[in-house]
C-alpha cells in the first residue's frame, strides 16, 4: 500500500498489569479486584498469580520488544503495587519495579505509554468503601495518580487514565458489584461510573500540573453498530447502542457533562448520581489531549418495541442479548456479512476506518489504537514454531484500514495491538492467546514459561521496519 503512515507513527503493542505480571503478592503488592476474580476460576483455568510472569521476565521481554522494533509500549501500572491498600502508604519496592521497566524501555528507544488503571482496583478499597461507589475512591485514585506522575513523570510523558471505563462499568465482576436487587444495583453502577469520571478529571488535571509536557487521555472500548435493516427504528437502535455503550463516555470526558439523552435516561431510571457542588467545574476543566480506543469487532442491532415482555426502561434479568434505552429495546444480532473468530468476535476492519473517522470528525483530537487483536488457541508445533497466519491477516487488514483513515484525513498517531505477548485473558484463562510472542504455559501447567516468537512477530517487525509501506 502507499505509505500513509507519518514518520513518527507509534508502532507499538499493549498489555495490562494483572494479565501479564504475575508476582501477584510479591514486592509488597496488595490484592486487586482482578486477582480476586481470577482466583475464583483457579481450579479450571490460569489466574493472575503467575500470568506471563513478566514480573520476573521483564528484562528479556523488553529485549524482545526492542527486537520487534516497537516504538511504544502501552502497559498498565498495578495501583496495588504502588499503594497496596489503595490509599495508604506508598510501596517503594513497587515504584522501583516500574522504574526498572521504564528505564529499560527508554534505554532501548521504546516510549512508555502508561495506563493508570486497567480493571485492577486494590481490593482493600472494596473492603473499605465498596470501591467506586464511594467518592473517597476517586480521591484515592487521584492520590495514586499523583504518586505515579511525581515518580515517573520526568521520563513518562504519555498517559491513559482508565482502560475501558465504558465497558468495565457494565460488568459486575470488574466493578465488584454484588448487590442483587436490580434497582439498587443499577443505581450503584451509575454512581460508580460517575466517580470514575470524577477520578478521570482529577487525574487529568494533576498530570497537566505535574508533568508540563505530559499528555493524557482515556482509553475507551469503541463501539461501531450497524442497523439490521434500513428500517428507521433499526437505524435508531444502532445509534443508541453506540451512544449508550461508548459515546456518552467520550462526551462526558470532552464536555464535562452527560449528554442529554443519557441524563434523560438516568432521570427516568431514578439513578442520577450524587454530584457535589464544584464537580462540574472539575469535570469541565479537565481537557484530554487525545483519545485512545480499543477496537476488536462491530455489532449489529435490531429494534424491539417496548411491550409487556419488554417494559420500557427495565433491564430484563438473564436477557444479556437485549439492551434498552428509555424508548424501547434493541437486540444484538449476528452480521451474516462478517466472519467471526473462534471466540465469536466478528472481524471487521472497515469498522475501524468508520470509528476513526467518527471520533476524529466529532472531537478533532489525535487518536491512537491501544488494543486490536485476535484471540485464538494457538498451537506450538513440535519444532517450536507458531504459525499464526490468521493473526497476520487480521492485523494486516486492520492496519490497512488505519492507513485508509489517515488518507481520509484522520489524525492517527499510533497502533498498539493486543497483545505484545500471550497473557491472561480478561476472563477466559490462557488458552485464548493474543500475543505476537508465545508464552510456553497452559492453563494448568506453568511449564518453562519460555518466550517463543510467533510468525506474527517477524511479520510485525517488517511492518514496523517499513513504516507500513510493505502491506
Ligand atoms: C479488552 C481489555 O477489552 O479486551 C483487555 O482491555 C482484554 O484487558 C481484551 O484482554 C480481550 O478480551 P479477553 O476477554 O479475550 O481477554
Amino acid at each position: 500500500m502507499a505509505n500513509y503512515f507519518p514518520e513518527n507513527f507509534r508502532w507499538g503493542a499493549s498489555s495490562s498489569a494483572f494479565q501479564i505480571e504475575g508476582g501477584w503478592d510479591e514486592g509488597g503488592k496488595g490484592m486487586t479486584v482482578a486477582d480476586f476474580n481470577s482466583f475464583k476460576r483457579s481450579a479450571v483455568q490460569a489466574d493472575s498469580k503467575v500470568a506471563s510472569d513478566f514480573y520476573h521476565h521483564w528484562n528479556e521481554d523488553i529485549d524482545l520488544m526492542k527486537e520487534m522494533g516497537m516504538k511504544t509500549y502501552r502497559f498498565s501500572i498495578a495501583w496495588a503495587r504502588i499503594i497496596p491498600d489503595g490509599d495508604g502508604e506508598v510501596n517503594e519496592e513497587g515504584v522501583e519495579f516500574y522504574n526498572k521497566v521504564i528505564n529499560k524501555l527508554l534505554e532501548n528507544g521504546i516510549e512508555p505509554f502508561i495506563t493508570l488503571y486497567h480493571f485492577d482496583l486494590p481490593y482493600a478499597l472494596v473492603e473499605k468503601y465498596n470501591g467506586w461507589e464511594a467518592r473517597d475512591c476517586a480521591y484515592a485514585f487521584a492520590k495514586y495518580a499523583k504518586v505515579c506522575f511525581e515518580s515517573f513523570g520526568d521520563r513518562v510523558k504519555f498517559w491513559q487514565v482508565h482502560n475501558e471505563q465504558n465497558l468495565m462499568m457494565r460488568v459486575d465482576e470488574r466493578m465488584n458489584i454484588t448487590e442483587e436487587d436490580e434497582v439498587k444495583k443499577e443505581k450503584i453502577r451509575a454512581q460508580m461510573d460517575y466517580h470514575m469520571f470524577l477520578a478521570h478529571a482529577l487525574a487529568t488535571n494533576l498530570c497537566h500540573e505535574i508533568i508540563k509536557d505530559g499528555k493524557i487521555g482515556p482509553a475507551v472500548s469503541s463501539t461501531v453498530t450497524y442497523p439490521m435493516s434500513n428500517k428507521p427504528e433499526d437505524v435508531w437502535s444502532a445509534r443508541m447502542n453506540n451512544q449508550f455503550k461508548t459515546d456518552y463516555c467520550l462526551d462526558m470526558h470532552y464536555y464535562g457533562q452527560y449528554p442529554g439523552y443519557y441524563m434523560a435516561y438516568l432521570k427516568e431510571q431514578d439513578m442520577v448520581p450524587v454530584m457535589l457542588e464544584g464537580d462540574e467545574e472539575i469535570l469541565k476543566s479537565a481537557k484530554m489531549d487525545f483519545i485512545a480506543l480499543n477496537y476488536y469487532r462491530t455489532l449489529t442491532t435490531r429494534y424491539l418495541p417496548a411491550d409487556e415482555n419488554h417494559p420500557k426502561g427495565k433491564r430484563i434479568e438473564g436477557f444479556n442479548e437485549v439492551d434498552y434505552d428509555m424508548y424501547g429495546y434493541w437486540k444484538i444480532e449476528k452480521n451474516e456479512n462478517l466472519k467471526a473468530t473462534e471466540y465469536g468476535a466478528q472481524i471487521d476492519p472497515v469498522g475501524l476506518r468508520i470509528v476513526l473517522n467518527e471520533y476524529w470528525n466529532k472531537y478533532h483530537l489525535p487518536l491512537i489504537i491501544t488494543e486490536n487483536g485476535m484471540g485464538t488457541a494457538d498451537v506450538l508445533t513440535e519444532d517450536g514454531k507458531v504459525h499464526d497466519q490468521y493473526r497476520i491477516d487480521y492485523m494486516a487488514s486492520h492496519i490497512k484500514a488505519i492507513g485508509d483513515a489517515i488518507e481520509d484525513g484522520v489524525d492517527v498517531m499510533g497502533y498498539c495491538p493486543w497483545s505484545v505477548m500471550d497473557l491472561l485473558s480478561s476472563h477466559q484463562g490462557f488458552k485464548k492467546r493474543y500475543g505476537m510472542v508465545y508464552v510456553n504455559r497452559t492453563d494448568m501447567d506453568l511449564k518453562d514459561l519460555a518466550r517463543i516468537k510467533k510468525d506474527s512477530f517477524y511479520w510485525y517487525q517488517e511492518v514496523i521496519k517499513n513504516n507500513g509501506s510493505n502491506l
